[in-house]
């Protein structure tokens, strides 16, 4: 005997059509991605905005500001080692997986160019913290936002590797005594100089600007693909929900990164997808 929800068949989700994406990173010699906290959802690590982005009852523009850490320090790290907590157990998914995948088809062995002076076949800019396009494989990853893994001193300005759950003393200190901070960048601060140089270089010189998993509303992150845009690359945006870039993409596709970009994996390897690197 079956009970009737056994026998009910669940309707499959229909598969999101990717032929047209597909046919784009064909056609592409050079590729820029802009990725945010949606990629690393299916990974486990909530975003900020949306379904689950709220850590008790603060947003993120009340927390991630200098102004914030001066006022009530241990608030701010309670957050950040929530955050390190969760990321620290997460696994890179299918979609960091793929755009790993792709920078090797596009870039082949080629390394990045730290001093930027180069433009390059694909480049990757993320706004995550996490780690998690490393940790697939990604190679010429430019962070906009820095390093949940890296402290820095707030008065000798020392900073350090440091990937301890839970960390230990709380909140850390510098061997100077003083308080550390997260190495990520704060509402109000710049972009670290180096990563914003190589980022507008990449947008500005890419054929085709792929956009995961980002609200699009932190600026100048934002205004990256405006640029690729404006200089002649053909946007493609992956996201659940539309975004005020939605209407400026040639594509946009709505769906789960992992669940567009995984199945384009295997593809992309097979040499099916992708530039044909030359010698
Ligand atoms: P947000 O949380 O603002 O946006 C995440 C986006 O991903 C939303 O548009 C969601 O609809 C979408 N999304 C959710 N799950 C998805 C999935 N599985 N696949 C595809 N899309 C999905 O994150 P960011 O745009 O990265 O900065 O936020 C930008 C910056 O604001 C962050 O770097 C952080 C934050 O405050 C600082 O802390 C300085």
């Amino acid at each position: 005997m079956k009970s009737s929800a056994a026998r009910q068949s669940i309707p499959a989700r229909p598969a999101i059509k990717t032929s047209d994406l597909e046919a784009l990173l064909s056609s592409a010699k050079s590729v820029c991605v802009l990725t945010g906290a949606g990629i690393s959802q299916e990974s486990g690590v909530p975003t900020f905005r949306g379904a689950g982005g709220l850590w008790k009852q603060y947003r993120p523009e009340e927390l991630a500001t200098p102004e914030a850490f001066a006022r009530d320090p241990m608030t701010v790290w309670e957050w950040y080692a929530w955050r390190r907590e969760i990321i620290g157990r997460a696994q890179p998914n299918a979609a960091h997986f793929a755009l790993a995948e792709l920078e090797q088809r596009f870039a082949g062995d080629r390394n990045g160019d730290p001093a930027g002076e180069q433009a390059e076949p694909f480049t990757l800019l993320t706004q995550n913290v996490d780690g998690l396009h490393e940790r697939a494989g990604s190679r010429n990853v430019i962070r906009l936002h820095g390093d949940i893994w890296r402290l820095r001193c707030t008065q000798c300005g020392a900073e350090r590797q440091d990937n301890s759950v839970p960390l230990d003393p709380f909140p850390p200190r510098c061997d100077c005594s003083s308080l550390m901070r997260p190495g990520v960048v704060w509402f109000g601060e710049p972009l670290p100089d180096a990563a914003w140089r190589r980022a507008t270089m990449a947008a500005g010189s890419a054929e085709l600007f792929l956009i995961v998993g980002t609200s699009a509303l932190v600026e100048p992150a934002a205004s990256l693909p405006l640029l690729g845009k404006q200089n002649g690359a053909r946007l493609v945006e992956i996201n659940l929900d539309p975004t005020p870039l939605s209407g400026l993409a040639e594509l946009s596709i709505r769906g789960k990164a992992a669940e567009v970009l995984g199945p384009l994996q295997e593809k992309i390897r097979r040499g099916k997808i992708g530039k044909i690197p030359t010698l």
